[in-house]
């Protein structure tokens, strides 16, 4: 397993996301409620960066086509996306986010 810091929780307030690079990853942190989620950032229809979408509670809506994802489990809520969106195992430890990999 592998555990990748991605930055500050402090960084990412409720309601709002932040483009992260990791690795060869780029990756979509959310906090939902105080909840930290992490998504693959590109979206599964096209060239979107979900990191930069509309965040209405739990769903996150893509600002090129409108599909819609559930930024917790990441699968698809509204079309035109048909494939879920990658999501991460999320732990928050002094602070920090980070996602753990196999
Ligand atoms: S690129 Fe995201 S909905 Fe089309």
């Amino acid at each position: 397993m592998q555990r990748l810091d991605l930055c500050s929780a402090e960084e990412v307030t409720p309601g709002n996301a932040l483009k992260v690079e990791a690795g060869d990853l780029t990756l979509a942190v959310f906090n939902v409620d105080g909840e930290y989620y992490v998504t693959d950032d590109l979206c599964t229809h096209g060239p979107g960066s979900l990191a930069e979408g509309y965040i209405d509670g739990d769903v996150v809506e893509c600002n090129f086509h409108n599909g819609q994802f559930n930024i917790k489990t990441g699968e698809v809520v509204s079309p035109p996306c048909m494939v879920p969106v990658k999501t991460y195992k999320t732990v928050v430890e002094n602070g920090r986010v980070f996602i753990e990999t196999d």
